[in-house]
Order: C-alpha cells, then sequence, then structure tokens
C-alpha cells in the first residue's frame, strides 16, 4: 500500500515577520557566522540556540583539511549547549543562516547529520524545537518540530 508523508513548515516573507525572540536569535546565528572555520567551502554557516531559560548558545561550522572531522554549526551549537549546560538541556529554537563566499547570507538548512543529533535532542526533552532557516533575500522558513525535517529517524 503506497503511503505519502505531509511536511508542516511556516515560511515568512522577512526576518522581521518573526516574533522579537526568534528575530533576535536570528541575529545571534548572524553573528555566530564570523566565528566559522571555512577555509575549504568558503561557506560560513552560523547557528544560535535558545534554552527554554532563555540563554542562547551560538556554534558555526569548523572544518579541517582532514574534512570528515570538520563539523556543522548546528552540531557545534547544540554539542555545546549539552556539555556546558547539562542540567537545562531543554531547547527551544535553533536559528540557522549561511554567509557565501562573496559575504552574502543564504539559506542553510540542516544536513542529516545534524537533523539526527537535533531529532534525539528533542526526542529526550519531550517537547518540540523549532527550526528557523534563513532563506535567501531575507525570508525565513520555520519548522516547528524536528519530526518534521527527519520523518522515520533512527532510535532504539
Ligand atoms: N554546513 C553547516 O555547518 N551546516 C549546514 O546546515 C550545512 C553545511 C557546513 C559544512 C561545511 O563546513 C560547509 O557548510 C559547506 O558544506
Amino acid at each position: 500500500m503506497d503511503k505519502t508523508i505531509a511536511i508542516d513548515y511556516q515560511e515568512y516573507d522577512s526576518v522581521n515577520e518573526l516574533s522579537c525572540e526568534d528575530y533576535a536569535l536570528m541575529q545571534r546565528a548572524i553573528g555566530a557566522t564570523e566565528g566559522a572555520y571555512a577555509p575549504y567551502s568558503g561557506f560560513c554557516v552560523g547557528a544560535a540556540l535558545r534554552l527554554k531559560d532563555g540563554a542562547v548558545i551560538v556554534g558555526s561550522n569548523q572544518e579541517n583539511v582532514a574534512y570528515p572531522s570538520g563539523l556543522c554549526a548546528e552540531r557545534t551549537a547544540i554539542f555545546a549547549a549539552s556539555a556546558q549546560y547539562p542540567q537545562c538541556r531543554d531547547y527551544e529554537a535553533l536559528a540557522i543562516v549561511g554567509r557565501n563566499a562573496e559575504g552574502c547570507l543564504c539559506e542553510a538548512s540542516p544536513c542529516g547529520a545534524c537533523r539526527q543529533v537535533l531529532s534525539e535532542y528533542e526526542h529526550v526533552q519531550n517537547h518540540p524545537l523549532r527550526v528557523i532557516c534563513y532563506l535567501e533575500g531575507g525570508r525565513v522558513r520555520v519548522f516547528l518540530s524536528v519530526k518534521n525535517l527527519l520523518p522515520f529517524s533512527f532510535d532504539f
């Protein structure tokens, strides 16, 4: 029997349409692109993760000459948050943005490995983690849960 999955998400024409908190989170993600170490791809990614208590932890992609040893911005942020604030492993929203070699902001959608990692933290906290992705031209896409980014995620 054929089955279909529908993915719910929201799109906004401008970051200005986000709530104040989410707008501020996206600004932190934009700022975090400055911390990227991306000499190989030239593509900088910034991520900003807001914890339930309001604290914001940022991450950026960290590349390495041994390519697979590098890490994406999203995992850099959430691993740092988990390691530094194990008592508050309660994540509300994650904003992500890319900056290309010309310095222009652009879309960054979480890779498969990051989706799997985000999915596990969402699973253990038992409530949704929203993912807010910057799009070309300052538009925004919002996923209300990581489940919408990774159906049939691995778990055991
Ligand atoms: N990258 C991220 O940090 N996050 C994403 O969502 C997609 C890709 C990084 C990995 C690599 O350093 C660079 O972007 C180009 O792929």
